[in-house]
């Protein structure tokens, strides 16, 4: 996000504040239940947002250099993702080419080499096969042609995006648009660190899960022993960039910073980014680090979802964090704001656990309980309020992309 942005946010959260005031989405919608608990309606989604579309696997940092790797098992099929010694991002699937047993089971490393587990063949991290064991009891194999499979893949702006159809396209400039991928851009995610990962396991639809992010409305009263001490409740900016969207938040700080000048203004600090990118990627800026959070169904159960969370430090926090300290919990001092009474002493690991274990133990238990209520089919409909956009957005694209008419809009008696 550019610099002149960052400062209309915080003032527009200022003047929410000042004013109690919010992002209006101007009505108030309704939400089908089943759209939660639908088996047939969970079918169409994935095949149309998850096996038919680009899905972000990373960020670039989760590939630091020639030879690391990651792997994903989220969509349908096993997938290996590398950097080879050119640097270039590749994406296969996860197969020998002898009987198809799988490279590695590892959910990242450093490898030069892979060594297939069951009879030893062994490929390059650009895919080719370099070496059969016993070629010569084994009989002749044209290597040339038994290369890995590759999907298409793409790696622009800081993101790993790959196609889960052989034939799909990759085109990240037309995922983003323009001014998404010229705001993203600004945030330099090559430049960061990666943290580290943990993953949330529950019984509740993918959508459930991702609507928790859709709203700070709820953050005074369910988080109103974690999350709150670190956001305020309520106040939101909102804004759309054609299927994806951004929500800022304005953090607690920003109450000590606003007495500042604006010359000394930390966006990073005073407010919470949480971009949505369309079908199931939530990416959130706070206190310095970058939260990517990919939110999958399971193909076999509605009500079951795995959200996977990788987090890093931009570019400012890691050159506090130094190298010798990356991957520990480490204290940065001060990153707050230079010179000022508000100085604050910040770590860095914490704000990510907090934020993590939070969606974990109060979103997620929240909405699994909500799962139930919904499977028990006697409740027709959720109700999306005026100040919860992003939901009516969420909710409006997907319905879109299945040939749905827009989500039915409310009306008081
Ligand atoms: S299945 Fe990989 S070497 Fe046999
Ligand atoms: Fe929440």
């Amino acid at each position: 996000m550019k610099h002149a942005e960052q400062i209309n946010v915080l003032k527009e959260l200022i003047h929410q504040i000042d004013t109690k005031t919010t992002c209006d989405a101007g009505k108030v919608v309704i939400n089908p239940t089943s759209s939660y608990t639908d088996e047939a309606l969970a079918e169409r989604e994935w095949q149309t947002f998850f096996a038919q579309h680009p899905q972000v696997i990373g960020l670039s940092p989760e590939l630091p250099g020639p030879g690391s790797y990651l792997t994903n098992n989220d969509l349908g099929m096993p997938i290996l993702a590398t950097r080879d010694k050119n640097g270039k991002f590749h994406a296969f699937i996860n197969a020998c080419r002898h009987r198809c047993a799988q490279l590695t089971e590892q959910s990242r490393g450093e490898q030069h080499r892979f060594t297939c587990p069951f009879h030893a063949w062994t490929y390059a991290p650009d895919g080719r096969l370099m070496g059969i064991r016993h070629g010569e009891m084994f009989g002749e194999v044209d290597k040339a042609c038994h290369s890995l499979i590759e999907l298409p893949s793409q790696e622009k702006y800081g993101f790993l995006v790959v196609h889960p159809q052989l034939d799909g396209v990759v085109d990240i400039d037309a995922l983003l648009g323009a001014e998404l991928a010229e705001a993203l851009a600004n945030w330099e995610f090559d430049k960061c660190a990666f943290q580290g990962e943990s993953s949330i396991d529950k019984a509740l639809n993918w959508k459930l899960a991702n609507d928790t992010f859709g709203e700070n409305y709820h953050f005074s009263t369910l988080h109103s022993q974690t999350l709150s001490n670190l956001a305020h409740s309520d106040y939101a900016t909102y804004r759309e960039y054609g299927r994806n969207h951004r929500i800022c938040t304005a953090s607690r700080y920003l109450d000590v910073m606003r007495e500042q000048p604006e010359s000394e203004w930390n966006f990073s600090f005073a407010s919470i980014a949480a971009y949505y990118l369309f079908p199931n990627v939530q990416l959130v800026f706070v206190g310095g680090m970058v939260v990517l959070v990919r939110i999958y169904p399971d193909r076999n159960d509605v009500a079951h979802s795995v959200s996977r969370i990788s987090h890093f430090a931009m570019p400012h926090i890691r050159e506090q964090l130094g190298e010798a300290e990356r991957s520990t919990a480490v204290k940065a001092d001060n990153v707050y704001s230079a010179d000022t009474s508000a100085r604050m002493e910040f770590d860095v690991s914490a704000t990510v656990e907090l934020l993590v274990s939070t969606v974990e133990h109060e979103d997620y238990v929240m909405s699994e309980k909500a799962q139930v209520t919904a499977a028990a089919g006697k409740l027709d409909y959720f109700l999306f309020g005026r100040n919860e956009p992003a939901l009516h957005h969420f909710h409006n694209n997907y319905r879109a992309a299945l040939g749905e008419p827009p989500l039915e809009e409310y009306r008081a008696a």
